[in-house]
C-alpha cells in the first residue's frame, strides 16, 4: 500500500528514480513535474513536459504480479470516471483512451524484489511526441485545465484499495474487463516475431491478450503492441 509520494522537479525518468529507494523496502510513489527522459513500453520514450502527471510506483507484491498494471489502468479509469469524463476505454495492454485517443500510458517493470509501476497521464498538456498521433489530454478533451497534485492523491486513493484487495485476497479484478475496448474486433497484434491478424477473443485471467487467429485458433500474446483495423 502506497502510504507516501515522493515529489520531485524534474528527473531523468521516475522509473529510474524509484530504484533508488528499493533498499528501503517501502511501498512509496514517485513523481516529478517533468522527466528529462520518460520512458515508454517497448523502448520508447515518452515525451513528458511540464502540464503532464509522471509518477511511478515502488511495490513489493507478495501475489499476482501479472495484474498490476491492469489494477494501475483501472485506478486511472476511476479517476478520471471521478472526474466526469465519459467514453474512457483500456486498449489491452495498458492505455487508457478518452474518446478513442491515448490519455495515459502504463509501464511496468521487474527491479530486483520489487515492481515499478509506471504510469503516464496527460493532463494540461496540449502538444505530444510527433509519433503519437492518436493522443489527447484531459485539458483538451474537457477545456480546461485541472490540479495535477490532486489528480495523483486521487489517483492513489483508488490504487490502494484495489491493491490491498489484490494483496490479501489474491483475487483478479474482473471489473477491468468492463473497459477492455476491443473484444470482438478485428485487430493486429504487432511483435518482434512478426503481425498477427485476427479478433480478439478474450483478456486472461494473467492480462494475456488471447486472439483468434485467422485460421480461428486461439493464441496467447503477453506483449505486442494491438493496430485496430477498424475503428
Ligand atoms: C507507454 O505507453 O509506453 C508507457 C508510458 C509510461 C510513462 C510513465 S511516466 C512515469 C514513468 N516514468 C517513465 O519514465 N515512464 C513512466
Amino acid at each position: 500500500m502506497i502510504k507516501q509520494i515522493i515529489r520531485f522537479k524534474t528527473v531523468v525518468s521516475t522509473q529510474d528514480t524509484a530504484k533508488r529507494f528499493v533498499s528501503q523496502n517501502k511501498e512509496l510513489a514517485i513523481s516529478s513535474l517533468h522527466q528529462k527522459k520518460g520512458r515508454g513500453r517497448q523502448g520508447r520514450t515518452w515525451y513528458s513536459p511540464a502540464g503532464g502527471l509522471y509518477v511511478s510506483l515502488l511495490l513489493f507484491p507478495r501475489t499476482q504480479l501479472s495484474s498490476i498494471p491492469m489494477l494501475a489502468s483501472l485506478a486511472v479509469v476511476k479517476v478520471l470516471e471521478d472526474y466526469g469524463f465519459s467514453r474512457i476505454s483500456i486498449h489491452w495492454p495498458n492505455d487508457v483512451l478518452l474518446n478513442q485517443k491515448k490519455v495515459s500510458g502504463i509501464i511496468c517493470e521487474q527491479f530486483k524484489n520489487a515492481i515499478i509501476c509506471g504510469i503516464g497521464l496527460n493532463v494540461n498538456n496540449d502538444d505530444f511526441s510527433p509519433r503519437l498521433e492518436n493522443a489527447t489530454s484531459l485539458k483538451i478533451d474537457a477545456g480546461k485545465t485541472f490540479d495535477i497534485d490532486e489528480i495523483l492523491s486521487h489517483f492513489i486513493g483508488k490504487f490502494n484499495p484495489l491493491y490491498n484487495e489484490l494483496q490479501s485476497l489474491g483475487i483478479k479484478v474482473k471489473e477491468v474487463l468492463n473497459y477492455i475496448d476491443s473484444i470482438g474486433e478485428p485487430v493486429e497484434v504487432v511483435t518482434s516475431k512478426g503481425v498477427i491478424r485476427g479478433s480478439v477473443y478474450d483478456i486472461d485471467d494473467d492480462w494475456a491478450l488471447l486472439l483468434r487467429d485467422e485460421t480461428g485458433m486461439i493464441r496467447k500474446f503477453y506483449y505486442g503492441d494491438v493496430r485496430k483495423l477498424r475503428w
